[in-house]
């Protein structure tokens, strides 16, 4: 059976990429908010990236249109039961999530495939609040969607081989690259970037250096995009925190330990660019500051 509706589940910072690139890929897409407020703001940052795009010359205005047509928001879950596949990009709490897919088990038929863009969950623990765990895959994108070219595809030890694969093509369709990553806590990337986030803060903590040259050092010396703060900062410090705890509670080993600083900062609701305070001041957006910690 071939892919050709899609649902996804939240439309934050990863939900309303994830439908923002189904959606130009040619996918009939409908994406669903706890409240019209957040759909509304959603499928606004959509617009806002679509728009960028036209103003850059790299999409027209009616291919906008387009993709905006096959975009549709919604606040009931109801209207996800025609999707062939379901993306959930919801909070990184097993209990929210185990709810949710046990919830679109009952309203959708038999044969649609379940997807979690879970970053470090065990694919498994969520597979078995649905009587389809065969039917449910690990699809991992990467920040910001539109932009990256990775998704991981995670096959639990229940997910069908068929399933796997149908799930792997449709990340070729979606315009990404698919490596595929066994359901061990935080898959491949989270595995190598976790410990290196947190040895960051670390380093922060003992006084290695201050946050600036931290991040310099990486940028610079290394070549990154971003320095590590930074990334952490953009990433979200409450969804690293969360992160850190499952593969902690995974592995038991110091490595992935959150460390005392982040957790601080967490409590704080300093949660880095989307809460305008992290490792950086970002009230000048464009000019984001390091905080005093
Ligand atoms: N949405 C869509 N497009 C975006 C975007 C967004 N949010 N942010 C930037 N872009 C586009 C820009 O329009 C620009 O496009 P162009 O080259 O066609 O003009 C391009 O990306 C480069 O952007 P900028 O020139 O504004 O800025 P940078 O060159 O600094 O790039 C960045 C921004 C792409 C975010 C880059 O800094 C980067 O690659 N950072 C590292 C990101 C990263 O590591 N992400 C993975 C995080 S880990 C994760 O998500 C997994 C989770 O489980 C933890």
């Amino acid at each position: 059976m071939a892919i050709q509706k899609v649902g996804v589940v939240g439309c934050g910072l990863m939900g309303s990429g994830i439908a923002q690139v189904a959606a130009q890929a040619g996918f009939p897409t409908v994406v669903r908010e706890v409240s019209a407020e957040l759909v509304e703001k959603g499928l606004r940052g959509i617009e806002k990236n679509l728009a960028r795009l036209v103003e850059k010359g790299s999409l027209t205005e009616a291919a906008k249109n387009e993709i905006q047509g096959r975009l549709k928001g919604t606040t009931r879950l109801e209207d996800l039961k025609d999707c062939d596949v379901i993306i959930e990009a919801i909070v990184e709490q097993l209990p929210a999530k185990r709810e949710l897919f046990s919830a679109l088990d009952a309203i959708c038929p038999p044969s649609t495939i379940f997807v979690s863009n879970t970053s470090s969950i065990p694919i498994i623990e969520m597979a078995t609040a649905t009587k389809r765990p065969q039917r449910f895959v690990g699809l991992h994108f990467f920040n910001p969607v539109p932009v990256m070219k990775l998704v991981e595809v995670v096959k639990s030890i229940a997910t069908d081989p068929a399933v796997y694969e149908e799930i792997v093509a449709f990340g070729v369709k979606l315009g990404k690259t698919p490596v595929r990553a066994k359901d061990g806590g935080g898959f491949i990337v989270n595995r190598l970037l976790v410990p290196y986030l947190l040895d960051a803060i670390r380093a922060l903590e003992e006084g290695v250096g201050s946050i600036e040259d931290i991040d310099n050092s990486m940028k610079l010396g290394c070549g990154h995009p971003m320095g590590p703060l930074s990334l952490l900062d953009f990433v979200g410090l409450d969804t690293t925190y969360y992160i850190s705890n499952i593969m902690f509670d995974e592995f038991r080993e110091k490595r992935f330990a959150a460390p005392a600083l982040l957790k601080r900062m967490v409590l704080a609701g300093w949660n880095g660019r989307k809460s305008g305070r992290g490792f950086y001041d970002y009230a000048d957006p464009k000019n984001p500051r390091p905080m005093s910690l």
